[in-house]
């Protein structure tokens, strides 16, 4: 067993939540695929444009909350489907679970395939563990910091792209923004020759992007539970990620821009240039 050592000199059980994190997050997946397989009958509500809620989101969640606390009663949960309530003091919390129970309900809704459950965990505010099951491929990938990020026992690397042209970009948009935040940038991106994808869930397109398939990842608006466990997996793969934690995202999200390490450079810059028409 492991004790990763803190700044504040206190540890924690490390791999006893790793270990946590994998198996609730495959026991929650197969719950959400059984809701999954009956969701003419699921009660789905309204939470905003284009942004749906089911019964399945809320089950799911409630599941992995009890999960956490009968293991670690003095952990912090901060999970999307019950996020309103929580206090700005939560940042300040030793371990922080950050948990979408399911990323991609507008696909879920719809019988499409593209969701999954997503669990991060942050230690002294640094995502440590990452964890994205897919039910539907049985697909689990997971990365601890300093371990390496894996699917299932293979080792995943991130694309060693240098230039947009050499493979497909993830990107992500919510309606939180106004298009004029996003259409740019994808103009740039089709003028310099890249290609874009969006299946509907920012957690998978991650862990895609951890494993390589996709050259990255980039959404101008997405909340902590989106992404944190994708942090954790593109890191550990040898990827780059901007600060998404950097004032206050954890509770107000942030953008994210997530590649290969050669590619990074020139996604940022195709990102910040705002002012550059498209060719
Ligand atoms: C959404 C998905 C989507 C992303 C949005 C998220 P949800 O989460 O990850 O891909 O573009 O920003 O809100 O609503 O399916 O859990
Ligand atoms: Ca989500
Ligand atoms: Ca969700």
């Amino acid at each position: 067993m492991t004790l990763i050592e803190s700044p504040s000199r206190f540890s924690i059980d490390f791999d006893v939540r790793y270990a946590l994190a994998r198996k609730i997050a495959q026991q929650a997946g197969e719950r959400a695929l059984q809701m999954f397989r009956h969701r003419a009958v699921l009660e789905v509500e309204h939470k905003g444009l284009q942004d749906f809620v089911s019964i399945a989101d809320r089950e799911v969640e409630g599941m992995i909350r009890t999960a956490v606390s009968e293991a670690f009663p003095d952990d912090a949960f901060l999970g999307e489907e019950s996020a309103a309530g929580v206090s700005d003091t939560l940042s300040s919390e030793r371990v922080v679970w950050v948990v979408d129970p399911i990323d991609g309900t507008s696909c879920f809704l719809n019988g499409l395939y593209a969701w999954c459950v997503s669990i991060g965990i942050l230690v002294d505010g640094e995502p440590l563990i990452g964890v994205v099951f897919d039910p539907n491929s049985g697909e689990l990938f997971h990365a601890a910091q300093g371990r390496g990020a894996f699917v299932g026992q293979t080792p995943l690397n991130a694309s060693p792209a240098c230039s947009v042209r050499e493979g497909l970009l993830g990107v992500g948009f919510s309606h939180r923004l106004k298009p004029e935040a996003f259409m740019p940038f994808l103009g740039r991106l089709l003028g310099d020759g890249g290609m874009f994808i969006r299946n509907g869930s920012g957690a998978l397109m991650l862990a895609y992007a951890a494993a390589g398939r996709l050259i990255g990842y980039y959404e101008p608006h997405i909340n902590a539970w989106d992404c944190l466990a994708g942090i954790v997996l593109m890191r550990e793969a040898g990827g780059m990620v901007n600060d998404f934690l950097a004032n206050g995202g954890l509770l107000r999200g942030n953008p994210i821009i997530a590649s290969g390490s050669a590619l990074y450079p020139a996604l940022t810059a195709l990102i910040d240039a705002q002012a550059r028409p498209v060719s």
